[in-house]
C-alpha cells in the first residue's frame, strides 16, 4: 500500500497553504511572526508600500525560519507578493493615538480599504479576507460592500483579542487556566463591546456561582463591572505605554488564521455580517461564530440577558450609523 504523502503543513486548501498579511507596521509584523512561530500556512507573504521595512521585517523573520515549522518569509512592495494566496490578513491602516477612539481613525481607513481590497482582489480573488486593520467592524463591512464577496469570505478580527483579555482577567482573579474561561465579548471591537456574563462559565461552572475568588470577592456585578472596564480600556493602557498594541492582536490573528488553515470549526468571536442575530442585522459586529476553511460560518446565538441584548443593539446601532457615515 503506497504510503499516503504526508505533509508538515495543513493541507485544507488541497495543499500547503499561504497566507499574505498587507501592512508591516506593528500588528502586521507581529501577525506575520506569529504565524511562521505556529506554522498553520508553509508560505508567509508580507506586502507594504514601504519597500525598505517591508523587506527587512520579511528578511528578520525569515533568518528565524530554522526554528519554526514556517516554510518561507517573503516581503516585497509589489503586491504581486500577495498572489494565490489562501488567507489574506489586512493589518494597513492608521494607528490610534493615545486617548483616541478606533472609531476616530474610520474616515482614514474607509478611503485606504476603497483603493486596497479591489487591488488584492485582482491577486487574490478566492482567497478568504481576515481584515484586522480598525475599526475592524466599520472596515469588514465596507470590504464586504466593495469586494461583492460572499459574506462568510470576508470578516474580521472582532473581539477575539478582547475575549482573550477577558479570559485572563478572569484567569487572574480565579487562578484557573485561561483555556477553561468560557466567557465572550461580543459586538463592536470598541468602547461599546458588550462581555455576555449571562453565558460566562469556569470549568462547567456558571461564572456567577463560582463563590469566592482569589481577591475575596464574589462575581457580582462590581466584580463584572471592574474587569469589564479594564478590558475596553486595555488597548488605551497599552497605547499610552508603548505607543501601539501588537503581541496578542498578533496571537489572536494567528489563531484566527490557523482555524481557517486547518479547517477547526473553532468558535472564536470573529465581525461578521449579522442577520437577526439577536434582532441584529445588515451590520458587521462580532459574535462568536465557528471559523473553517470557507471562513465565517454558523453564528451562534448564545442566550443573553434584557441589558446583554440592549448592549448588543446599542453597539450595532454606533456601528450603522458610522457606516452609514461614509455612505456604506
Ligand atoms: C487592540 C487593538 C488591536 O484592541 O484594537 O489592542
Amino acid at each position: 500500500m503506497p504510503s499516503q504523502a504526508t505533509s508538515l503543513y495543513p493541507t485544507s486548501f488541497g495543499r500547503p497553504s499561504k497566507i499574505a498579511v498587507i501592512g508591516a507596521g506593528a500588528v502586521g509584523t507581529a501577525v506575520a511572526y506569529a504565524a511562521a512561530i505556529r506554522g498553520d500556512a508553509r508560505d508567509i507573504a508580507l506586502y507594504d508600500i514601504n519597500a525598505e521595512k517591508v523587506r527587512a521585517e520579511a528578511l528578520d523573520i525569515a533568518h528565524g525560519i530554522q526554528f519554526t515549522p514556517c516554510g518561507s518569509v517573503v516581503g516585497s512592495d509589489d503586491i504581486e507578493v500577495v498572489r494565490a494566496s489562501d488567507l489574506v490578513i489586512v493589518t494597513a491602516g492608521a494607528k490610534q493615538s493615545p486617548g483616541q477612539s478606533r472609531l476616530e481613525l474610520a474616515e482614514s481607513t474607509v478611503k485606504l480599504m476603497e483603493k486596497v481590497v479591489p487591488a488584492l482582489q485582482e491577486v487574490a480573488p478566492d482567497a478568504v479576507y481576515m481584515f484586522v486593520t480598525n475599526p475592524v467592524d466599520i472596515v469588514t463591512y465596507v470590504a464586504q460592500k466593495i469586494s461583492g464577496l460572499p459574506a462568510s469570505q470576508v470578516f474580521g478580527s472582532g473581539t477575539v483579542l478582547d475575549t482573550s483579555r477577558l479570559r485572563y482577567l478572569v484567569s487572574q482573579e480565579t487562578g484557573v487556566a485561561t483555556q477553561n474561561i468560557h466567557a465572550y465579548v461580543a459586538g463592536e471591537h470598541g468602547d461599546s463591546e458588550v462581555p455576555l456574563w449571562s453565558s460566562a462559565e469556569i470549568g462547567n461552572v456558571p461564572l456567577t456561582q463560582w463563590g469566592t475568588t482569589l481577591s475575596g470577592r464574589v462575581f457580582g456585578r462590581d466584580l463584572r463591572d471592574e474587569i469589564a472596564h479594564e478590558v475596553v480600556n486595555s488597548a488605551y493602557t497599552i497605547i499610552d505605554g508603548k505607543g501601539a498594541t501588537n503581541y496578542a492582536i498578533g496571537l489572536a490573528a494567528s489563531r484566527i488564521a490557523g482555524a481557517v488553515l486547518r479547517d477547526e470549526a473553532r468558535v472564536l468571536t470573529i465581525s461578521t455580517l449579522l442577520n437577526d442575530w439577536h434582532g441584529i442585522s445588515d451590520v458587521c459586529m462580532a459574535a462568536p461564530t465557528i471559523v473553517g476553511r470557507s471562513g465565517a460560518g454558523r453564528v451562534l446565538v448564545p442566550p443573553v440577558t434584557d441589558d446583554e441584548r440592549q448592549g448588543l443593539q446599542q453597539s450595532a446601532e454606533k456601528l450603522r450609523e458610522v457606516a452609514r457615515s461614509f455612505g456604506y
